[in-house]
């Protein structure tokens, strides 16, 4: 189990280390505690998922230094740009287009055409200002836990999951920041935090949409169809079927693999972590018309493998 280390230079210089390093790094924001790595690393995000325990790989949040490096992997429109400079540095994430030139990894997006950017306060600011990059983090909690807002709260939860974590006191706010999806000049609750609504309509001159009931608890990562590719997908395949491409993992050809249009795999080597990174660019790549049908390999249930599986058959689930 890793104890925390309390704030210094030396520590700063160790946690950005490990970042650059594809390292997770505990790190504390006004709100909560997050799990952070550098967000356009796909096996540093996958190690966050597999840190937590997720069984579906979430988008994550991308903590930001400044609005140039916010425009780097976003579109801020007017009325995005208007709540960033009210409310940055602090609770409030904005969910908008990603950049079409977006450095952040799909992992961290879960493959989405929006990203969540937040510029939080203190030091997770001044790591990735430092870093030079965005930060993906989510809060430093094992899946289905409380959040933390205490080192010794991560250090219980992730205990030696985790290369570093950061100590830098009881979190100021100790709520998760309040999420705000910003589409054209609409405004939409997604998730009630540390900004309290009322400050962000007073500021926006309009009310807050609330999504549907049902539909707050998901994110658009959720729902069935999201990673569904052109072709019709299938699971857990032995054999290959003619005209079929191959999503293939490890090192053990299928018997019959030579007659595949083509094949991706996602780990040679049989890593689910390079698997998961590989995942969201394999059912871009194959999300052609061209493509009719796509034939997916076993993948082990064990831990990344479990949100490998779940969004897999979210592919092949019938539209
Ligand atoms: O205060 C916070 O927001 C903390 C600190 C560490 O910054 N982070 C945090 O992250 O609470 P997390 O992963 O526990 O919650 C992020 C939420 C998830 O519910 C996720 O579904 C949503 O943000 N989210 C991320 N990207 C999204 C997107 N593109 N569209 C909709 N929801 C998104
Ligand atoms: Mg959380």
């Amino acid at each position: 189990m890793i104890r925390p280390t309390p704030l210094s230079d030396a520590a700063m210089e160790d946690a950005l280390r490990r970042l650059r390093a594809g390292g997770l790094v505990a790190l504390p924001t006004e709100t909560v505690y997050g799990l952070g790595a550098d967000a356009t690393d796909g096996l540093a995000v996958a190690r966050i998922f597999e840190a937590k325990g997720r069984p579906s790989f979430n988008p994550l949040i991308c903590h930001v230094a400044s609005l140039p490096m916010a425009e780097g992997i976003a579109v801020l429109g007017p009325m995005a740009r208007a709540l960033a400079e009210r409310f940055w540095p602090g609770p409030l994430t904005l969910v908008l287009p990603s950049s079409p030139t977006s450095p952040v990894h799909p992992l961290a997006t879960a493959g989405l055409a929006t990203v969540a950017v937040r510029m939080p306060r203190g030091i997770a600011r001044a790591l990735a200002g430092q870093l030079g990059r965005p930060i993906a983090a989510p809060s430093a909690n094992r899946s289905g836990g409380v959040s933390p807002t205490a080192a010794a709260h991560v250090a219980r939860s992730l205990g030696a999951r985790v290369d570093l974590i950061l100590d830098g006191g009881p979190a100021e706010i100790g709520l998760e920041s309040t999420i705000v999806a910003v589409s054209n000049d609409d405004l939409t609750l997604l998730r009630p935090g540390g900004l309290p609504a009322e400050a962000i309509e007073a500021a926006a001159g309009r009310p807050l949409l609330r999504p549907p009931p049902n539909a707050s608890i998901q994110a658009p990562g959720q729902l069935a169809s999201h990673y569904a590719p052109h072709g019709r997908v299938r699971l857990d395949a032995t054999a290959v079927q003619p005209g079929e491409w191959l999503i293939a993992f490890g090192p053990h050809p299928l018997a019959n693999q030579s007659r595949a249009a083509g094949i991706l795999n996602l780990s040679p080597s049989g890593d689910l972590r390079e698997a998961a990174a590989a995942l969201f660019a394999a059912l871009f790549t194959l999300d052609s018309p061209d493509i009719a049908r796509i034939a997916v390999v076993p993948i082990p249930h064990t831990g990344l493998g479990a949100a490998i599986n779940n969004r897999l058959s979210r592919a092949a689930a019938l539209r």
